[in-house]
């Protein structure tokens, strides 16, 4: 495996797309220890301060395109799976992309395809995980939202071994969703943020008040709205309604 490691760059995931255009091989991992262009969901900025980890894993999955949208909750679960396993942490995944501590948000993940025709399917899986930071270290108006693992563990983590374990279990459930993937779904269902809340759904200015119900076969998320009428959501912005 071979890692990229910047002091700062701009995006690891836009370096990482560069480098798959470029034919870079699976499993080439783009780090950096600041981003200052950090990408989040919905075109939005991922504040990337020193002390979290920051990185872009290229992965040439052998999966059918329809697959590629289930990479992003088999990495939450990934995720999910290091935090409690190394750190007996419990996070809930918010759908489709989020980490959350007790209601605030410690991770995020953005995973983009880099389609070439007949060339195999790239995707960018990038990840930034909250870890030795503390909330000072974010603007002021995300200090109430997010949180992270220094402020459950009062201790710094080595980023360097974490990568390598977060990159393991990453390819090991993409690798899964070739032939568990409704196992797979059923245990991202155990942690599923939002199961039972009340939520609103946005997406091109239209709005959806409803309750989460869970993710489907396909992995796309359902909600009951107010005259119990189910949706199935496949992008769009979804968050808890106070
Ligand atoms: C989100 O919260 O909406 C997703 C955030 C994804 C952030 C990671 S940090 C490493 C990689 N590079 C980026 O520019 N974004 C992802």
């Amino acid at each position: 495996m071979m890692i990229i490691f910047y002091d700062q760059i701009d995006s690891t995931n836009r370096i990482a797309k560069e480098l798959a255009a470029e034919g870079k091989p699976s499993g080439t991992v783009v780090r950096a220890a600041v981003q200052s262009a950090g990408r989040g969901q919905y075109g939005r900025s991922f504040s990337s301060p020193l002390g979290g980890l920051y990185f872009s894993l290229l992965l040439v999955p052998d999966l059918p395109i329809e697959t590629l949208p289930l990479i992003t909750l088999a990495t939450g679960l990934a995720c999910r799976d290091v935090l409690h396993r190394d750190f007996n942490l419990h996070p809930l995944i918010k759908w489709p992309n989020d980490l959350y501590l007790d209601g605030k948000k410690v991770a995020g993940i953005l995973c983009e395809n880099v389609l070439i025709p007949g060339v195999p399917a790239t995707v960018i899986i990038g990840v930034g995980l909250n870890v030795n930071n503390t909330i000072e270290d974010f603007a002021v108006e995300l200090q109430p939202i997010i949180t992270t693992l220094f402020e459950f563990l009062h201790r710094t983590v080595e980023l360097a071994p974490l990568l390598i374990r977060l990159t393991q279990a990453i390819t090991g459930q993409v690798e899964r969703l070739r032939y568990d993937q409704a196992s797979l779904l059923a245990e991202w269902q155990q942690f599923d943020f939002l199961f039972q809340k009340p939520v609103v759904h946005g997406q091109e200015g239209e709005t959806l008040h409803g309750i989460g119900q869970g993710v489907s076969s396909r992995g796309l998320y359902r909600i009951l709205d107010e005259n119990g009428v189910e949706h199935q959501l496949i992008g769009g912005q979804l968050r808890p309604r106070a």
